[in-house]
């Protein structure tokens, strides 16, 4: 039997959703049930009525999906698949900042562990983090905004205001530069050049719009354009190109890719449902904790 058989089989034998980022390798998104943004693959894991998740996607999606259904079996095909930015601040971080601004609000991006989220008082993700901070926030509210300094820093251009930020950055998206658009633009005249805002303030200041993941995904389907120059991990494109069979797509930079969104591959998803290999387990107080700021975070939609 082919193995995407296989997986299909196993996956109505133990009722289980398969659920992949829009980063995952072409033939992990082309076996899931839902392909998306961070923000989509948590709501969906919030109300699938399936016994088991296998999460294609990093650590902290996958824990995420746990603590929205904690009465859920979460599976991540590869538990060596993390985040690096979401490594790069603890709780104790976290802690020491509000020490610093007892009366601040604390919004945490969702890559990060769930103790930080449980730390923190609201989660949000690239495509409501602007949303959040308009509609969430007391204007005269001090924002703790945490880990990655680079959405902060868009997000204050966006809405005019100054946060105390934490200096974590994507390794991935911080790889793409202002030349890559210049040359990009000369190569191909009159295509659209959509970002990631989890880019360089000089990168986003550049491009023609600054979108979620799921974002560019609705977005390049609604346009009258042909051509974009998409600036993020690569592997977007592949859903992007097999939804819109006659645009054109190019990679903004070839060196956006996340090794650890790669390292789902078809075999590790089936031997996920055979084995039940990796199990996502969260302590009871911490999941308690961080539900609260994601439950919050999944009622703005942008
Ligand atoms: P979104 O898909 O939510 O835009 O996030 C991008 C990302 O880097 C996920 O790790
Ligand atoms: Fe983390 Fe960046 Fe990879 Fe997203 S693309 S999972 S932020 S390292």
């Amino acid at each position: 039997m082919k193995i995407v058989d296989e997986i299909s089989k196993l996956k109505k034998e133990r009722n289980a959703i398969i659920l992949a980022h829009n980063y995952q390798l072409p033939e992990v998104q082309d076996i899931a049930d839902f392909v998306g943004d961070s923000l989509g693959l948590s709501i969906e894991a919030a109300k699938t009525q399936a016994h088991v998740i296998v999460f294609c996607g990093v650590h902290f999606m996958a824990e995420t999906a746990k603590i929205l259904s904690p009465g859920k079996t979460v599976l991540l095909p590869d538990e060596t698949a993390g985040c690096p930015m979401a490594e790069m601040i603890t709780e104790e971080d976290v802690r020491s900042l509000k020490a610093q601004f007892p009366r601040a609000k604390v919004v945490c991006y969702v890559n990060t562990s769930a103790r930080v989220k449980a730390e923190s008082d609201i989660c949000c993700t690239s495509g409501n983090a602007e949303k959040i901070i308009r509609e969430a926030v007391g204007e005269d509210e001090t924002v703790i905004f945490i880990p990655d300094q680079y959405l902060a820093r868009n997000i204050e251009q966006r809405v005019g205001r100054k946060f105390i930020f934490w200096e974590g950055y994507c390794p991935v998206h911080i790889q793409i530069l202002p030349e890559d658009i210049e040359k990009m633009r000369s190569r191909y005249p009159g295509a659209e050049v959509l970002v990631h805002p989890e880019c360089r303030p000089e990168v986003v200041a550049l491009a023609d719009r600054v979108l979620s993941t799921e974002g560019m995904c609705r977005y390049v389907l609604r346009s009258e354009k042909r051509a974009f120059i998409i600036g993020t991990e690569v592997g977007i494109l592949h859903r992007m190109q097999k939804e819109n069979p006659e645009k054109k797509f190019y990679p903004l930079s070839e060196r956006a890719i996340c090794p650890n969104m790669k390292k789902i591959t078809l075999e590790k998803v089936l031997w996920a449902l055979e084995e039940n290999r990796h199990e996502i387990i969260v302590p009871v107080d911490v999941m308690e904790r961080a539900k609260v700021s994601l439950e919050k975070m999944i009622q703005y939609q942008p």
